[in-house]
């Protein structure tokens, strides 16, 4: 690992563990892994893309022969039932114990799904992620949400359980298209907007580097996100009150997501940069946020070609009732209310718990057909 490396704590007492960022993670794994895993055997888990991009590096760096690997199809088909139970059988037939330690090679998919495994396991084992992709990196591989997804929606069975340790390399960034990027960087500049104003200035002089994969803004860049989630899941492991404030966007992007059929052609990122906007233009139409804000936000998303709702394909867009149902379903609604996320502008997020289903039909409603 480089010496322009960071180190920064998720503190939750019995459950804490440290989140290493800079380049080189991969290569200095065995050192950097020695304390979290207690002398125990290692499983691997990681996709096919990602098995060719860095599994070699990681097996060298680990430096040990007696590691298995288990390889599945990229993808969110793979937070199945099925794969779940293949994971486990596999696991189970090399009687992999408490003591020995998965590791998480890839993006989320990889993630929520090896942490699942993990947290049920023999009622729960050691686990690692070692994050690559931007998103993952930012968001899905700190704070413990372990999921699959089920025929009635994403990441409806799964539970909370905390990694030992997580890697975050800022060189493995390289091999990501810039498409990828950016639906990272969604999750990145979430912060910003949740409760961080000055982040938001510094992105809006540096995201065009750091998008370009340049070392030191991408360091920054993760290493205030990754601080930020960490104070928030530390206050609010379960999401009792205010991690909810994580989903800003979500809410709106799921929807989206939903009507797009998790086919790949709408990524996670892009579906929350569209929802972040919807949130603020919704939020204005309250009289909430100042159109200032909202403007200079829509400004930052198009500089940088990051996706709003007039860019999606028309079938995402053309049935503003079929998102509005879509909406209700969220996981954060209770039986009776829609909670959302909303803002008063840049860093003033808000948790809204009994949000106005009319007016929130009508912005949705002007917002497909302008
Ligand atoms: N991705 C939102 C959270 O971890 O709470």
């Amino acid at each position: 690992m480089s010496n322009n490396s960071e180190t920064l704590h998720v503190d939750l007492g019995a459950r804490a563990y440290p989140i290493r960022i800079g380049a080189g993670v991969l290569a200095d794994a065995n050192r950097l892994l020695e304390p979290h895993i207690s002398g125990g055997r290692i499983a691997i888990i990681t996709d096919e893309t990602v098995a060719d991009l860095h599994l070699k590096a990681l097996l060298t760096g680990l430096g040990a022969d007696d590691i298995k690997v288990i390889i599945l199809p990229p993808g969110e088909g793979t937070k199945s039932f099925a794969v779940l139970q293949d994971v486990l059988d596999t696991l189970l037939k090399i009687n992999f114990s408490r003591d020995d330690t998965l590791i998480a090679l890839g993006g989320g998919v990889i993630g929520d799904l090896t942490g699942f495994v993990a947290a049920i396991l023999k009622r729960g084992c050691r686990f690692v992620q070692i994050p690559t992709t931007l998103l993952a990196q930012v968001d899905s591989s700190v704070g413990g949400k372990t999921a699959i997804n089920t025929p009635a929606g994403k990441n409806l069975v799964g539970s909370f359980y905390q990694p030992k340790c997580v890697l975050i390399g800022t060189d493995v960034l390289a091999t990501l298209d810039a498409r990828q990027m950016r639906a990272g960087y969604a999750e990145v500049l979430k912060y910003a907007l949740i409760n961080d104003p000055a982040f938001f200035d510094w992105l809006e002089e540096n995201a065009g580097d750091l998008l370009a994969g340049d070392q030191a803004a991408l360091r920054k860049a993760i290493l205030t996100s990754c601080t930020a989630k960490a104070d928030i899941v530390k206050r609010d492991e379960r999401e009792r009150g205010e991690r909810a404030l994580l989903n800003l966007g979500h809410s709106f992007a799921h929807a989206l997501e939903a009507k797009a059929g998790y086919d790949g052609t709408l990524l996670h990122g892009e579906a929350v940069s569209a929802g972040m906007l919807m949130a603020f233009e919704y939020a204005q139409g309250l009289g909430l946020c100042p159109g200032q804000d909202v403007q200079r936000l829509r400004a930052h998303l198009h500089k940088l070609g990051m996706p709003t709702l007039s860019d999606l394909p028309a079938p995402l867009t053309h049935d503003p009732e079929q998102l509005f149902a879509y909406m209700g379903q969220d996981k954060k609604n209770t039986k009776t209310h829609m909670k959302l996320i909303l803002t008063h502008g840049i860093g003033k997020a808000f948790i809204e718990p009994k949000a106005d289903q009319t007016s929130l039909l009508n912005y949705l409603q002007k917002a497909c057909n302008p």
